[in-house]
C-alpha cells in the first residue's frame, strides 16, 4: 500500500484520552514513529482531546517531551517534530454535558467523515462517549472506534458496554485492542503455526503433552492500585493477553488471512474451554498475592504495602491455572497458564511438549530421554528453540543430553528496529483490517469462561497465598501440574 493509498479513507484520528498515561507513553510515540515512516496519509490530522483545559502550544510540548523519553526517543528530529506537530490539535470536552463535544465538532467542521476515534480513557466512558458521538451527529459509517481493553469486568458489564458501542458503530468498524496481539511475536506465531507445513501433523493430542503459557513481570502495581485492585490478574491478563495467546496456539488453521475467518476461529476455542466452576476451582487454579521482597537487588513493599492501598486486599497479583479443551484437536492435553507480577524475571513463554518417546533403547546403558519441547519466547527476548536428544561427543558410552535447536529472530533481525505493538495496532486501523483486534463475541466468551473462575473462588472462599516479590509465586503454584504428572519448564 503507498502512502496514497492507504487510510485513503481516513482524515483524523480523535484520541480521548489525550493526557493519559498509555497516550504519553504508547501512542505518540507510535503516531511519530508512523509519520516518520511515512505511514500516515497526507493532510491527516491528529485531534487530541481530554477535560483539562490545555492551550494548543502546551499540548504540543507535551507531545515532544512524551516522544523524547519514550521507546522511541532515538528517532526524536527536531525538525521532523516540527511537521508532525503541524498535524496535532487539542479540543477541551465534556463527554457527560449537553454541547460538551462542541469544540471538538468545531474542529471537525461538523462532519464526521473518515474519523478514527480512539477511546485511551477508562472504560467506564466508552459508552458515554459513543453515546455522546452519536448524540452529536459525529457518527458515520465511514468512521472506525478503537477501544483499549478492559472491556467490562464480566461477561454482563462487557455486554453493556458493547451494546453502548454499537449504538453508533456496527461491528465492522470496531476494534477491540489487545497489545499482545500487535506484538512481532506474537504475530510470529501465526506464522509459524501456518506457513510452516512441518508442525500441523503434529499439533494435536496425539503428539503434544502439555502446554504452557507464562506472562511473568517483574513489574509491581505500577500506582494503579485502585484499577488493580479492581481488577486482579485473572481479569487483567488471563481474560485478554493469555487467553489470546491460547487461541492462537489452540485454534484450527483459518481458510484466509482475513478478520472473518481468524476471529472465527479463535472463539471456538474460547466456546471449547471447559467451565472451572465451584466444583472444580480447587483442583485447577493457585492464586497468590505478594509480599515484600525483591525487585533484582532493590527492596520493594508487598502489594497491601503498596500506596494507595488497602491493607486487608484479597485481590490476586497471581495466578495459575489447567485449562482444558473440548475438542477433537485437543481433548486430554493441559494448558497450564501463570502470570503473576513481582515475579523474579519478566519473561513470556509458549512451551508446547511433546510426548515421551514410546520406548527407550538406550535404557541399558542408563540414559534418559527428556521430551522435545517447542519453546516460543515472546519477550524480553525473541526466540524459538527446538529441544531434542543429541549424543554426547566422546568415545565412552552412548552419552545423551538435551541440545536446542536455536532461532534467534534477534540475530536473524537484529538491524530491523523493534517496533512498539502500537504502532502495528495503528497501522491496522489505518488500513481497515481488524485480523488482530478482538471481535464482540470473543470477549463475551472469554468473559463467561473467566466468571466462572471468579464465581468458584467466591463460593469456595478460595484466597491468595502469599508470595515473596521476587519468586517465582506461591509454591502451591509448582504444585498444580506435578498434581498432573507435570512440571514448569524452567
Ligand atoms: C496490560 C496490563 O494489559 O499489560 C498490565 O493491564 C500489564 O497490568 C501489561 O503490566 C503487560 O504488558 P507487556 O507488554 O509489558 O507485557
Amino acid at each position: 500500500m503507498t502512502q496514497d493509498e492507504l487510510g485513503k479513507d481516513c482524515q483524523a484520528l480523535v484520541l480521548f484520552g489525550a493526557t493519559g498515561d498509555l497516550t504519553r507513553r504508547m501512542l505518540w510515540p507510535s503516531l511519530y514513529a508512523l509519520d516518520c515512516d511515512q505511514m500516515l496519509p497526507q493532510g491527516f490530522r491528529l485531534i487530541g482531546v481530554a477535560r483539562s483545559e490545555t492551550p494548543q502550544d502546551e499540548f504540543i510540548e507535551r507531545v515532544r517531551e512524551a516522544i523524547k523519553t519514550s521507546a522511541n526517543a532515538a528517532l526524536f528530529d527536531a525538525a521532523r517534530f516540527a511537521e508532525f506537530a503541524r498535524r496535532i490539535s487539542y479540543a477541551q470536552v465534556f463527554v457527560t454535558e449537553k454541547e460538551g463535544l462542541e469544540p471538538l465538532a468545531r474542529l471537525l467542521d461538523g462532519k464526521a467523515r473518515g474519523i478514527i476515534y480512539y477511546l485511551a480513557t477508562d472504560p467506564q466512558q466508552f459508552g458515554p462517549i459513543c453515546r455522546a458521538l452519536k448524540a452529536a451527529g459525529l457518527t458515520d459509517p465511514s468512521c472506525r472506534m478503537v477501544v483499549e481493553k478492559p472491556i467490562g469486568s464480566d461477561e454482563q458489564s462487557a455486554h453493556a458496554t458493547n451494546e453502548a458501542i454499537s449504538e453508533g458503530f456496527a461491528e465492522h468498524q470496531v476494534f477491540r485492542i489487545d497489545h499482545y496481539l500487535g506484538k512481532e511475536a506474537v504475530q510470529n506465531l501465526l506464522a509459524l503455526r501456518f506457513a510452516n507445513a512441518i508442525f500441523e501433523p503434529l499439533w494435536n493430542s496425539s503428539a503434544i503433552e502439555q502446554v504452557q503459557i507464562t506472562v511473568a513481570e517483574t513489574v509491581g502495581v505500577e500506582g494503579r492500585w485502585g484499577y488493580y485492585d479492581r481488577a486482579g490478574a485473572l481479569r487483567d491478563m488471563v481474560q485478554s493477553h493469555l487467553l489470546q495467546l491460547l487461541c492462537l496456539v489452540a485454534m484450527e488453521p483459518p481458510a484466509r488471512f482475513d478478520p472473518g475467518a481468524v476471529r472465527n476461529e479463535k472463539v471456538k476455542v474460547l466456546w471449547s474451554l471447559r467451565s472451572i466452576d465451584a466444583s472444580n476451582v480447587a483442583h485447577n487454579t493457585v492464586t497468590g498475592q505478594y509480599t515484600s521482597g525483591f525487585s533484582g537487588d532493590r527492596g520493594v513493599p508487598g502489594y497491601r504495602e503498596e500506596e494507595g492501598s488497602n491493607p486487608r486486599s484479597d485481590t490476586e497479583t497471581f495466578v495459575a491455572l489447567r485449562a482444558e479443551i473440548d475438542n477433537w484437536r485437543w481433548a486430554g492435553v493441559p494448558f497450564y497458564l501463570r502470570t503473576g507480577k513481582r515475579l523474579q524475571k519478566r519473561v513470556s513463554e509458549i512451551v508446547i511438549q511433546f510426548k515421551s518417546a514410546p520406548f527407550n533403547i538406550f535404557s541399558g546403558l542408563g540414559a534418559t530421554l527428556a521430551p522435545n519441547a517447542l519453546l516460543i519466547k515472546l519477550q524480553p527476548e525473541e526466540m524459538i528453540r527446538l529441544t531434542l536428544m543429541h549424543k554426547r561427543p566422546g568415545m565412552h558410552h552412548l552419552e545423551l543430553g538435551e541440545v536446542g535447536l536455536n532461532l534467534s529472530l534477534n540475530d536473524a533481525f537484529g538491524d530491523v528496529r523493534r517496533r512498539i505493538a502500537y504502532e502495528r495496532m495503528l497501522l491496522d486501523v489505518l488500513r481497515g483490517n481488524s485480523a488482530l483486534f478482538v471481535r464482540r463475541d470473543e470477549v463475551e466468551a472469554s468473559w463467561k469462561w473467566v466468571d466462572g473462575i471468579v464465581a468458584g473462588w467466591q463460593a469456595t472462599n478460595q484466597k491468595p497465598r502469599p508470595y515473596g516479590a521476587g519468586s517465582w509465586g506461591p509454591s502451591a503454584a509448582i504444585g498444580l501440574p506435578e498434581r498432573f504428572g507435570h512440571s514448569w519448564h524452567e
